[in-house]
């Protein structure tokens, strides 16, 4: 824990509060004295903080961390440098850093607030030619990307060039960082989205097709756009009746790489068909991620976005006072991240 509520001769903060499990809406914006940084670890002025859908899992009891109450969500942003704990090197106060994956807003207070304290080891400044924005929302889904794409090919390396990527909830955060790497790694992307306007952008990303998950013929429609391959790699964000037709898509020896379940449960699967062309499903989990193995991820995943002349997509940026409105957004569909301007 973080900090403790109106305590002591701290400076206080505002924050959005979590008091109970019972989600999003029973959030509040409140006061708590400042965190304060231990060894190792850096006080961060919020600048923003971006969204994820397990932000509000969490606020749910439907994510296996339970922290101490009031807890504070958020995991990803970028902040000023405004204090230095013990042992800390190569970052100054007064520079600006966004954050890797880390605990901030699991088990440990997180970015929605006007300061957060994370480990030093986490903090990674924001690469040439992109804004603090786009920074903000970019780590934690770019490198649940990374790990979707490369889980398969050990020790970390992107599939074979021309393979064919077929990336469900495409227009998501984990969807568009999937499409953004998957061109930079030479894969034809086939898109799926719900919406022709976000259909339309995905295809500006570099997306090579682009397809309604609900459309008739769904497997007939995707095999003939490839033609004469199948699909190799998917990267299955929605999970839900999809999983069927997005297996019934792959080639021999084609994987699935599940990230999430936006659609819900997988409401019946027969496991025979996996059997013919040794098709393998297995998960991803982003919090597998180390300081170190995400700083190392996180270096190739900026190089192959430069290289591609690619940056990270931001849908929209709200208030402070907006956060639930914020949420609203993220469960309706976004088309890239979900931001919080906390500060500047
Ligand atoms: N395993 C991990 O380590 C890890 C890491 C990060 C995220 N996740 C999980 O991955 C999932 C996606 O995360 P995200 O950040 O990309 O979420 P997001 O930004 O909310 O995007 C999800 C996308 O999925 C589509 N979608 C949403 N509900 C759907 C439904 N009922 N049926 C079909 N499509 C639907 C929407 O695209 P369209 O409107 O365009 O169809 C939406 O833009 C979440 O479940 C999240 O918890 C897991």
């Amino acid at each position: 824990m973080c900090g403790r509520e109106n305590l002591s001769d701290n400076q206080s903060m505002r924050a959005w509060l979590m008091d109970s499990y019972d989600g999003i809406d029973a959030l509040r914006l409140g006061e708590v004295d400042d965190p304060r940084p231990g060894p190792g670890e850096v006080l961060l002025g919020m600048r923003y903080a971006a969204l994820n859908p397990a932000d509000a899992f969490l606020s749910l009891r439907q994510y296996p961390a339970k922290p101490a109450l009031p807890h504070i969500l958020g995991r990803d942003g970028v902040g000023e440098v405004l204090a230095l704990g013990e042992g800390v090197s190569g970052v100054a106060v007064g520079e600006l850093r966004g954050i890797l994956r880390c605990e901030a807003g699991v088990n440990i207070w997180g970015t929605l607030a006007e300061k957060c304290v994370v480990p030093a080891a986490c903090l990674a400044p924001i690469p040439g030619g992109w804004s603090a924005e786009e920074m903000a929302g970019a780590p934690l889904v770019l490198l649940t990307a990374w790990q979707a794409l490369t889980q398969w090919h050990e020790p970390e390396a992107p599939p074979p060039h021309g393979a064919v990527l077929l990336v469900t909830g495409a227009s998501g955060g984990v969807g568009v960082a999937s499409v953004l790497l998957g061109k930079s790694m030479g894969l034809t992307v086939v898109a799926l989205s719900r919406s022709a306007e976000k259909g339309a952008r995905l295809r500006e990303l570099g997306a090579d097709f682009v397809f309604d998950p609900a459309a008739p013929n769904l497997r007939k429609a995707i095999l003939e756009a490839v033609h004469p391959r199948k699909v190799d790699l998917v990267v299955d964000s929605v999970g839900g009746a999809l999983v069927e037709q997005v297996v019934a898509v792959l080639g021999y020896g084609g994987k699935v790489s599940v990230v999430g379940r936006s659609g819900g449960a997988v409401p019946e699967f027969n496991t025979a068909t996996l059997f013919f062309r040794r098709n393998r499903i297995g998960g991803v989990a982003v919090g597998d991620y180390t300081p170190e193995t995400s700083q190392e991820a996180w270096a190739e995943i900026v190089k192959r976005l430069a290289a591609a002349g690619r940056r990270p997509v931001v849908d929209g940026v709200f208030a402070l006072g907006d956060v639930k409105a914020a949420f609203g957004r993220l469960e309706a569909g976004p088309m890239g991240k979900v931001l919080v301007r906390i500060s500047g």
